[in-house]
């Protein structure tokens, strides 16, 4: 099931070709995207994804449309999906630079999917994760904008690779740590780890994605009378943590249950009361 909208808010053909092959964002990887998780007709985050679009898009210095473009071609696939059917749409929104040698007018578009089975499995039963090498260390993020550490660009090759890796030895999910041994993020996700009642997870400025589920959790917890904190810590703090959690938009508030082949606490009710946070926000 698909459901593709253009930024005029027209509803096109999604199994007819849209892009041209000299797009660049085919041809390099060069654009960027965002995936909403869309329940009952009501886009979650939309407000932090559009701003986080628009970040990934001054990083990479493309000419984004404006906000009103992209919230009309959200309302467009919204109002086109079968929701007696699919109570939930994962939405990507995409933008590349255009085509090569073009005046610089960007492709965009909005579609519309479902949840893959895969993805509920993890949601429901929790994840089996190993820790890998991304190759740089925290403090290089402002040092060298040219990596584009924090955009969302389309350039998704080395995440899918290390989530292979992971599959190949039997493991569902990632951690990527920075050369200092700290915890980074998940190929697709946010770590946050809990304990004592303060839950914390690694600050943007490290090179990593703000997370907008990470930050959703986070807004409901101080509500609840949780301390929140963005900081750096170390793979160990993940083993002396009272939980661990992968948090993204359409996984939502993942469970970790054990990273590199050692459990780490995976409290049921520890695990329930996170989620319910997470769901007061809706
Ligand atoms: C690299 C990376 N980090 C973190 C996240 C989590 O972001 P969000 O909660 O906004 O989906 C994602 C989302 O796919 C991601 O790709």
């Amino acid at each position: 099931m698909r459901v593709l909208a253009l930024l005029d808010g027209t509803i096109v053909d999604p199994e007819a070709p849209l892009l041209r092959a000299d797009d660049l964002g085919v041809m390099r990887g060069d654009g960027i995207f965002e995936t909403i998780l869309v329940v009952d007709r009501r886009p979650r985050e939309l407000g932090p994804h559009l701003d986080r679009l628009a970040n990934s898009a001054r990083l990479m210095g493309i000419a984004l449309p404006e906000r009103a473009a992209w919230e009309r071609a959200v309302r467009a696939v919204v109002d086109d999906w079968p929701w007696e059917t699919d109570p939930e749409m994962a939405l990507k929104l995409v933008c590349t630079r255009g085509v090569d040698g073009g005046d610089g007018t960007p492709t965009g578009f909005a579609m519309g999917m479902q949840v893959g089975a895969e993805t509920l499995r993890k949601r429901n039963e929790g994840v089996s994760a190993i820790t890998l090498e991304r190759g740089y260390a925290p403090d290089l993020t402002e040092r060298a904008p040219w990596l584009l550490l924090g955009a969302k660009s389309l350039s998704y090759a080395v995440n899918m690779a290390a989530m292979r890796e992971a599959e190949s030895r039997g493991v569902d999910e990632v951690i990527f740590t920075a050369t200092d041994g700290s915890v980074l993020e998940g190929p697709t996700s946010n770590v946050v780890i809990a304990k004592d009642r303060v839950l914390c997870t690694t600050p943007p400025s490290s090179g990593i994605l703000k997370g907008t589920t990470q930050g959703a959790l986070f807004r409901a917890a101080e509500e609840h009378g949780w301390r929140t904190r963005v900081e750096k810590f170390d793979t160990a703090d993940l083993f002396a943590a009272d939980g661990v959690w992968l948090a993204s938009s359409v996984r939502l508030i993942t469970q970790v249950r054990t990273v590199d082949g050692t459990p780490v606490s995976a409290d049921a009710d520890l695990h329930a009361e996170l989620c319910k946070l997470y769901e007061s926000n809706y």
